[in-house]
């Protein structure tokens, strides 16, 4: 091959490698994009109970009322899995936005990357991550510390005048915000009436790891007047392991949880839990909106903090609360 024959080659190749290169950014729709534009990878965490039923349930039905595509991948509740998924959708070219709600806070940093690099649009959902702020255009979810605090006042309300204030906790999967932040805000307000965490181990979130933690403690000891359960599912099983112990819930023992699902009224309207503060898992509408604004090349806050309320056992209206409620 002569010099200029191989040039002209060279530069064939090279251009080709360049516009594949190209071609892998996404194409984009700004500053018009409809909802029938979006093609959304959602990574969703695991099927661990009734919030996150009612979780993906608001993000499937929202999709098929807004006209967008949804692809979605369910992680097991398994952090190599998500990663892997995660890893998929910056691959797909026909997914232009990732919405992560994120196993535990740390792991992104490389997929986060590579997602910026291919043009994704990243939205964070239900949970935060630790840091790489730069790499996904908004976070919307609760405040979990928030919500931890109010489940400590709470239960300072409740173990107001007793003598002994021993709580034991009920945690989320280690390394979850949800599960690191609500013990950071629990902690924060209960300690303002002398309450002492005597006792905390992980249940994963399950109503069988709830009921196995706390029926092992109660093997230990029975010296105790508060159980807070990080979610709706743990508090129900330390309710089989006390009803089981001999004790009676709500009563010998006061329960909080988080979450507020349907079966949280349930065990209200039975007597059998205290309080439970809520965590709004209809979060759909809002991070879709958030995706296309972003698409379109809006800039978003940070985070966008959904609102939530606390319901008692104890409250006159329950019943048709209750009734009233999606989820
Ligand atoms: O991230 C939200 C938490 O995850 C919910 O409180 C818990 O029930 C869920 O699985």
């Amino acid at each position: 091959m002569s010099h200029l024959k191989k040039i002209v080659f060279l530069v064939i190749v090279l251009t080709v490698l360049v516009s594949c290169k190209a071609g892998s950014k996404e194409k984009s729709c700004a500053p018009n994009c409809q909802y029938s534009d979006l093609v959304v990878g959602l990574l969703q965490t695991g099927s661990e109970g009734g919030w996150r039923a009612a979780n993906t349930a608001s993000f499937k039905e929202t999709a098929e009322q807004l006209g967008l595509t949804l692809k979605f991948y369910d992680s097991q509740n398994d952090l190599a899995k998500q990663v892997a998924g995660f890893q998929q959708f910056v691959e797909d070219p026909e997914v232009n936005v990732i919405v992560l709600q994120p196993l535990e806070v740390t792991g992104w940093e490389q997929v986060m990357k590579d997602a910026q690099e291919a043009g994704k649009t990243v939205v964070l959902s239900d949970r935060r991550i630790d840091g790489l702020e730069d790499y996904y255009v908004t976070f919307i979810g609760a405040d979990f510390v928030e919500e931890g605090r109010k489940a400590g006042r709470e239960m300072c309300a409740l173990l107001d005048g007793s003598e002994s204030k021993k709580v034991w906790e009920l945690v989320g999967n280690v390394g979850a915000s949800a599960a690191i932040d609500r013990g950071v805000g629990f902690r924060e307000t209960a300690k303002e009436c002398g309450i002492e965490v005597t006792k905390s181990q992980t249940a994963n979130w399950s109503v069988v790891d709830g009921k196995q933690v706390t029926e092992a403690w109660l093997k230990e000891t029975k010296d105790v007047q508060g159980i807070f359960g990080q979610n709706d599912e743990m508090a129900f099983g330390a309710i089989e392991a006390l009803k089981e112990a001999g004790l009676t819930p709500a009563v010998d023992v006061k329960l909080i949880s988080v979450d507020a699902t349907a079966g949280a009224f349930q065990a209200m309207l039975d007597g059998t839990l205290n309080v439970t503060v809520e965590c709004n898992p209809l979060l759909a509408p809002q991070v879709y909106e958030a995706a296309l604004a972003a698409m379109n090349g809006e800039t978003l806050p940070k985070w966008i903090p959904s609102e939530e309320s606390i319901f008692f056992m104890d409250d006159p209206n329950l019943q048709s609360i209750a009734d009233g409620r999606k989820y």
